[in-house]
């Protein structure tokens, strides 16, 4: 089932999420509605806090669902390996119409559990590197603004509280 995309300023984005403590009927539900409401968007990662849940899972598919394959769902994630660097234009479903260049690691190593209860390790680099890490930080209750430096994020910041007060947010 698709869901509505929550938007910067909602609460439950900008607190860090709970483990998962065991892969329940609902959750399994939760995924999959994840997983509907990210490539309905379209876009390329979710994380649960993004429709409401304050659980510690994302999904990812790079491809938007042209790779069979393509599809990863990791519950209660954890970084292993995190190394390089790069410098790439970004944006959030949670802050739609806005982005900005934000600095991350270049190659991740992340492990998890799929939503049948499979511990996987994935390695990404670039575009996948960038989305991991981009998940992860929901997690931690972190939105991409917030990696941002003084005025850059001032003025999305300022952009998005006159949305908001307009009622256009
Ligand atoms: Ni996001």
């Amino acid at each position: 089932m698709i869901r509505p995309i929550l938007r910067y300023g909602e609460q439950v984005l900008h607190h860090p999420a709970r483990p998962v403590a065991s892969l329940t009927p609902e959750i399994d539900a939760l995924i999959g509605d994840m997983i509907d409401t990210m490539y309905a968007a379209p876009g390329i990662g979710l994380a649960a806090p993004q429709i409401g849940a304050p659980f510690r899972i994302f999904v990812v598919d790079i491809s938007i669902g042209r790779d069979p394959d393509g599809l990863i769902v990791m519950v209660n994630p954890e970084f292993v390996e995190r190394d390089g660097m790069q410098t790439e234009q970004e944006g959030c479903l949670s802050i739609p119409g806005f982005d900005a260049t934000v600095i991350r690691p270049k190659r991740v190593v992340v492990t998890g559990l799929d939503r049948h209860g499979v511990i996987h390790e994935r390695e990404g680099t670039d575009v996948l590197a960038r989305a991991f890490q981009h998940e992860m930080d929901h997690l931690d209750g972190t939105l991409f603004v917030d990696r941002l430096r003084g005025i850059k994020r001032d003025l999305i910041v300022r952009k998005i509280r006159k949305l908001s007060r307009a009622g256009k947010w």
